[in-house]
C-alpha cells in the first residue's frame, strides 16, 4: 500500500494511505486523519474530497473525457437510446434485444399515475415550476407505491426503480398539461418512451399530433447526455439521503431540489433567458463578456465553467452539432443560436476566459434544442430531470449495496463565539 507521509507542526510525521483507482488517479486515504492527527481538513464546496468509490462514471475534466459504464459519450449517443443508456447505468451492462424489449414493456406497464394523484395537479396554482411539482410529486410516489422491504426487498427496489423510471415522465408530461390548462393525455403502448412523452405533451384532441421523428432523436440524445455526472451537486444529494437510509422516492426529490438550483440543472433555463435578453438588448455579446467579468456585477454567463471540466464540456461539443442538425432538419433558423456561437467564440478568445478555464458546459446549447421541440423554458430543467433520473437511481443503489457506506456527516470549522452566560432579560440592550 502506498503512503504519503504528513508533517504536523514541524515533528510528529503521519502515514496517510494512498488508494489509487481504475483509471491510475491517487487519493489520500484521511478516514484516521482526526483519530491520528485530531485535526479534520477543510474543502468547502469539496473540490479536493472523494465522498465515495462509485463505478459508475469517469470523467476528466482536464482531458474532457465522459465514460458511463466504460462506454465513451460519443459512442453512447451515437449506438443507443436513452432506455438502454439507463439500463446500463442502473444494471451496469448495455441490455441485449430480449432484455430491451422486456424493460421498455416494463416500462409501459408502470407508466400510468394512481387515479388520485392526478388530482394533485388540480390543486397547484396555474403560475407553479414544474420542478416544484416534480419534486412534491416524486416524494408522493412513496405514499401511493409503497416500499415494503418485509417483502422481497430486492424485488421491491427493482419495481421500485421501474415505477420511478416510468412514473416521473408521466409526472413531467402531466405537469406541463397543467400549465397550459389542458387535459392530461395517458402514456401510450404504442409509442417508445421518448415519442411516448413527446405524445402526452403535445397531442391534441382537435389536431392530429404525430411526435415528430427529429424530435425523439434529438430527445433521446439530449437524455443521454444529462443521465449521470458522477458526484455532482443534486448526485451527492440523493447520496447524502440515501446515507441517512431515506427511500429512493424521497431521495429522488431531494435530487430534483438541488437541480433546480441556476448554479446546477436551472442554468440551462438561464442560459435561454440570458440570450434572449442579448437578443432583445441588440445582440451585443461582447457587453455581455465584459460584465461577466466584471468582479462588482453579479452577471456570470450562464452555461458558462464548471467544476471539474476545464475544457470543453464533451457533453457541450454534442448538443451544439445536435443543435445544428435538428435546426437544419426542421429548416429552421434560431437568432439565439447564432448569438449563442458568437460569445462562445468572443468569451473562449478573451483572457478572462482563457485564465479561469471556463468554457461552454452542457447547458450552455441544450435549451435551443428544447425550444425547437417547443417545450417552453420553465421545462427544461425537467428534462434534465428525466435524463439524469437514471443516474441518480444507479447512485442510490450503489450506497444501498456497498457494505461500507456509512451516514454522510462532514464536520465544521467553528467560528462562532465562544461559551457565554445568558443575561436575564431585562439586562440585554
Ligand atoms: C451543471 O457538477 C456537475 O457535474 C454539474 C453538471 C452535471 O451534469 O451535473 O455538469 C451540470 O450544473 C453545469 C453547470 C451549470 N451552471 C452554470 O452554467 C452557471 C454558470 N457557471 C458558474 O456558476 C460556475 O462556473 C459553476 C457553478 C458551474 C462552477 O462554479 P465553481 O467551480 O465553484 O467555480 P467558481 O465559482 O469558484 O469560479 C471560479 C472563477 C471565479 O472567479 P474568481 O473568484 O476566481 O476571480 O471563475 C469565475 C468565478 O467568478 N466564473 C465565472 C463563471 N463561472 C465561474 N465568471 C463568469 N461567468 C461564469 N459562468
Amino acid at each position: 500500500m502506498k503512503k504519503a507521509e504528513m508533517l504536523v507542526e514541524g515533528k510528529k510525521t503521519f502515514d496517510l494511505p494512498i488508494i489509487i483507482d481504475t483509471m491510475g488517479n491517487q487519493s489520500l486515504d484521511i478516514r484516521n486523519l482526526r483519530k491520528q492527527t485530531g485535526m479534520i481538513t477543510y474543502d468547502p464546496g469539496f473540490g479536493n474530497t472523494g465522498s465515495c468509490q462509485s463505478q459508475i462514471t469517469y470523467l476528466d475534466g482536464e482531458k474532457g473525457i465522459l465514460r458511463y459504464r466504460g462506454y465513451a459519450i460519443e459512442d453512447l449517443v451515437e449506438h443507443c437510446d436513452f432506455v438502454e443508456v439507463a439500463y446500463l447505468l442502473i444494471h451496469g451492462y448495455l441490455p441485449n434485444k430480449k432484455e430491451r424489449e422486456r424493460y421498455a414493456d416494463l416500462l409501459n406497464r408502470h407508466s400510468l399515475l394512481h387515479a388520485d394523484m392526478q388530482s394533485f395537479f388540480r390543486r397547484y396554482p396555474d403560475h407553479s415550476h414544474p420542478m416544484s411539482i416534480l419534486a412534491a410529486m416524486a416524494v408522493s410516489l412513496s405514499s401511493f407505491y409503497e416500499i415494503n422491504l418485509e417483502e422481497d426487498p430486492e424485488l421491491q427496489i427493482d419495481l421500485t426503480v421501474t415505477r420511478l423510471m416510468s412514473k416521473m415522465r408521466t409526472i413531467a408530461a402531466f405537469s406541463y398539461r397543467k400549465m397550459k390548462g389542458t387535459d392530461f393525455v395517458n402514456p401510450s403502448y404504442t409509442y417508445s418512451y421518448c415519442a411516448n412523452y413527446l405524445n402526452m405533451m403535445f397531442s391534441s384532441p382537435v389536431v392530429p399530433y404525430e411526435p415528430n421523428p427529429v424530435h425523439v432523436k434529438a430527445m433521446n440524445k439530449l437524455l443521454i447526455l444529462h443521465a449521470d455526472h458522477e458526484q455532482n451537486c443534486s448526485t451527492t444529494a440523493v447520496r447524502l439521503i440515501g446515507s441517512a437510509g431515506g427511500n429512493l422516492y424521497s431521495a429522488v426529490s431531494g435530487g430534483i431540489c438541488a437541480l433546480w438550483g441556476p448554479r446546477h440543472g436551472g442554468a440551462n433555463q438561464a442560459v435561454i433567458e440570458m440570450l434572449d435578453q442579448i437578443y432583445q438588448d441588440g445582440g451585443d455579446v461582447r457587453k455581455a463578456v465584459e460584465r461577466a467579468k466584471d468582479k462588482n456585477d453579479p452577471y456570470r454567463l450562464m452555461g458558462f465553467g464548471h467544476r471539474v471540466y476545464k475544457t470543453y464540456d464533451p457533453r457541450a461539443k454534442i448538443a451544439r452539432e445536435t443543435c445544428e442538425e435538428v435546426l437544419k432538419e426542421l429548416g429552421k433558423r434560431d437568432p439565439l443560436l447564432d448569438i449563442a456561437e458568437e460569445l462562445e467564440q468572443v468569451a473562449l478568445e478573451d483572457d478572462y476566459f482563457k485564465e479561469k478555464n471556463l468554457y461552454p458546459n452542457v447547458d450552455f446549447y441544450t435549451g435551443i434544442i428544447f425550444r425547437a421541440m417547443g417545450i417552453p423554458t420553465n421545462m427544461y430543467t425537467v428534462m434534465f430531470a428525466l435524463g439524469r433520473l437514471p443516474g441518480w437511481i444507479a447512485h442510490w443503489l450503489e450506497w444501498h449495496h456497498d457494505p461500507f457506506e456509512r451516514i454522510g456527516r462532514p464536520r465544521q470549522l467553528y467560528m462562532g463565539p465562544t461559551a457565554r452566560a445568558v443575561p436575564p432579560i431585562a439586562e440585554r440592550e
